[in-house]
């Protein structure tokens, strides 16, 4: 038994990060993840790897052009935010097999207890867990192997994916000891920013969400400028002015979100935001945000909308992120079946 313990510095600085193309993408997934993929990669210190994670989003029902569009779709979405493919890895999961395969090896690692006290599942599953999909279930070993497979050590995601990350460290750690090898890195999560949780518009007490029935609750990616403008003018507030210290955002959820979202685009800290609008009333405060985020939204989406004319180039990229992908995966994934105990031809 090798008692030494990983620590993330002995592996190359990798950063691994995936969204599920479910729907359309959220100013919540730009803010929260998106946004610091572009920084990640811009900062030159990691190898980047990005990930549309299809297998994950058929863990519910998809329809299958559906899925297609929304595959490409966020492949744009990546692209129109800043991630170029020739600086970081941009593919699908479902092209590099070796994520599937490292999912099953996890499987037989994870424990059922450890998935029965996810959150996400609890609320995905909902009331019903004996009709949900066991692909559901399954959904943090599938989201531990598209980490480890690459060696990963830095992962930034909102902050919803916390307790997911906190699984991927304990099957690295019970891999490692089951097998009496350091295999795999004992990942870092990346959760930083003021917008690791943007909030709905509706309720400030619930994540945007793409999957929220309201449409109003989110500003969508594909949202044209009067529909930005008329979400946030309709966003939910209290009747106070705005505070000019953070202390004064204490117990309102909603005045905290709108701030948030505004310190995140703008790229400055909540402290400047609100002495700059401390006071005011949200009636100034609102057209202001919108401005905003009509000026940092409107050249990614019209972007997006530009690549998607261009399937045939998507799917391109995609293709030949996923051969970059695999050419990191195949080893990785081989010397775990070696260490497993499987044989193999060569
Ligand atoms: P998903 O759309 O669930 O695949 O999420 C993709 C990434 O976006 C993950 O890193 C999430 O944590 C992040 N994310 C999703 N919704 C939000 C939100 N409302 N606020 C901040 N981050 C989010
Ligand atoms: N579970 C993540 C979400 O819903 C998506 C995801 C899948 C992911 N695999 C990942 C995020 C690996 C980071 C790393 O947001």
């Amino acid at each position: 038994m090798n008692e030494a313990v990983h620590t993330s510095s002995e592996f190359a600085q990798r950063v691994f990060s995936g969204i599920q193309p479910s729907g359309g993408l959220t100013l919540g997934n730009y803010l929260g993840a998106m946004k610091r993929f572009v920084d990640m990669q811009n900062e030159g210190s990691f190898e980047t790897v990005y990930c549309m994670v299809d297998l994950h989003a058929i863990t519910v029902w998809q329809d299958p052009e559906k899925l297609r569009h929304a595959t490409r779709e966020l492949c744009a979405g990546f692209i129109a935010a800043g991630i170029d493919p020739n600086q970081s890895i941009l593919f699908n999961q479902s092209q590099a097999p070796e994520h599937a395969q490292l999912a099953w090896i996890f499987n037989c690692v994870a424990r059922m207890g450890w998935m029965q006290r996810m959150t996400q599942w609890k609320d995905k599953a909902g009331k019903n867990q004996q009709n949900a999909s066991l692909g559901l279930f399954a959904y943090p070993a599938l989201m531990a192997a598209d980490i480890l497979i690459y060696h990963a050590t830095h992962v930034p995601v909102g902050e919803d994916q916390k307790q997911h990350l906190e699984l991927t460290r304990d099957v690295a750690i019970k891999f490692n000891h089951d097998y009496g090898i350091d295999f795999f890195p004992i990942t870092e999560p990346v959760i930083e920013g003021t917008a690791t949780r943007v909030m709905s518009l509706r309720d400030g007490s619930k994540k945007m969400s793409k999957s929220d029935p309201s449409d109003a609750s989110r500003i969508n990616m594909t949202d044209d400028t009067d529909t930005i403008a008329k979400k946030i003018r309709k966003a939910k507030t209290d009747p106070d002015a705005l505070p000019s210290e953070e202390q004064g955002l204490e117990g309102r959820p909603e005045a905290r979100n709108l701030i948030n979202i505004y310190s995140a685009l703008a790229e400055q800290p909540v402290g400047t935001v609100l002495r700059d609008f401390g006071g005011k009333q949200f009636s100034e405060f609102k057209p202001a945000l919108s401005e905003l985020a009509v000026e940092k939204l409107a050249p990614i989406s019209m972007e997006m909308a530009r690549l998607m004319l261009d399937s045939v180039e998507i799917d391109r990229i995609l293709s030949h992120g996923a051969e970059q992908a695999r050419a990191i995966a195949t080893p990785i994934l081989k010397k775990t079946y070696d260490i497993v105990g499987m044989i193999s031809s060569n």
